[in-house]
């Protein structure tokens, strides 16, 4: 089987990368950057230049010679890129999608509706599938590394609310299940961490971690608003329904893919304890095996 990963060079992909190849699977990857790809994984992967917002010509050469696809599109326009990049897959003789999503789409919140078009894009090249429905990532903390570091407080319009954020290293294990078995083709599996905490409890944990009071501050949408764009506006949208009690979901299917429980907020934190309490190291999760 020869797996084509996009995203490669960024969070979740560079994780379901590194587990082909610890798993002794050659992969090829799909990046802008070749410098950038080579300093991630040397000559343990083959590489393809391009970009997804390419033709569906241009796609189609690029995966040429693959079984399967793990897609990662980002920003409100992924849904044309995921169709032109199933049509091209097809085209090229690519068996089967594995496409990166959100838990999202059945809520409608946040990136949802993108997700949901893109998903439906993907069902209508007639490609098999698997549609990884993941729940807001804990590397999402990293943006609150600065404020915890230099003011001790956790800002947030999310309120009271919860959410059961999971670990990267859950997401790309059960990408690797999905590239690597037949057991989720025609599937979209909802995944999540282990268990809702709300955004005060989360500054606790980063607390208790680094040995000091880390102050949870209520603040507006407005106040937390970083933009002015579609995406800044899928981002408080998500923010609104956590407030709300909306994005509570939990589901056990990380423990039934893979066979291991999903890991806890407090072990993502110690694995990046650094960016909460000392200057100087690059961002990034530690991907574990
Ligand atoms: N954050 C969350 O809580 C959450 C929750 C559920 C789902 N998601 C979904 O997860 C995805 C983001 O995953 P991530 O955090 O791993 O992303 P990321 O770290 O931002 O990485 C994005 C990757 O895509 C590549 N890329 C961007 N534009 C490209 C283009 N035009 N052509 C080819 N490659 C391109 C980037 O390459 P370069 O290195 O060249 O920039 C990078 O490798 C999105 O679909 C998002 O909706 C996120």
């Amino acid at each position: 089987m020869k797996h084509l990963i996009t995203g490669a060079t960024g969070n979740i992909g560079s994780l379901v990368t590194h587990r082909l190849i610890e798993r002794g699977i050659r992969p090829c990857i799909f990046v802008r950057d070749e410098a950038k790809a080579r300093e991630l994984f040397g000559g343990a992967v083959d590489i393809r230049v391009g970009d997804l917002g390419a033709s569906q010509r241009s796609l189609a050469a690029a995966f040429a010679g693959m079984d399967t696809l793990f897609l990662l599109n980002s920003g409100p326009d992924l849904a044309a890129r995921d169709r032109v990049a199933a049509r091209a897959a097809r085209t090229a003789g690519v068996s089967h999608l594995v496409k990166l999503s959100t838990l999202d789409v059945l809520s409608g919140v946040g990136t949802g509706p993108w997700h949901a078009q893109g998903e439906t894009a993907v069902q209508e090249s007639g490609l098999d599938y698997t549609f990884i429905r993941s729940a807001g990532f804990m590397s999402n903390a990293l943006y609150w590394a600065e404020a915890i570091k230099t003011e001790r407080v956790l800002r947030s319009s999310t309120g009271d609310g919860k959410i059961a954020f999971i670990h990267p290293a859950d997401i790309a294990d059960v990408a690797v299940h999905a590239l690597t078995t037949r057991d989720l083709r025609r599937e979209a599996v909802v995944i999540t961490g282990p268990k809702a905490l709300s955004y005060a409890e989360m500054a606790d944990v980063v607390g208790s971690a680094s040995g000091k009071r880390i102050r949870y501050v209520p603040i507006s949408d407005r106040e937390a608003r970083f933009g002015r764009d579609a995406y800044a506006e899928a981002v408080t949208d998500i923010w609104r329904a956590i407030r709300e009690g909306r994005l509570t979901t939990t589901t056990d299917a990380v423990q039934r893919i893979i066979g291991r429980a999903p890991y806890s907020f407090e072990q993502w934190v110690t694995e990046n304890l650094d960016e909460f309490i000392e200057r100087g190291r690059t961002r990034g999760t530690r991907a574990q095996s």
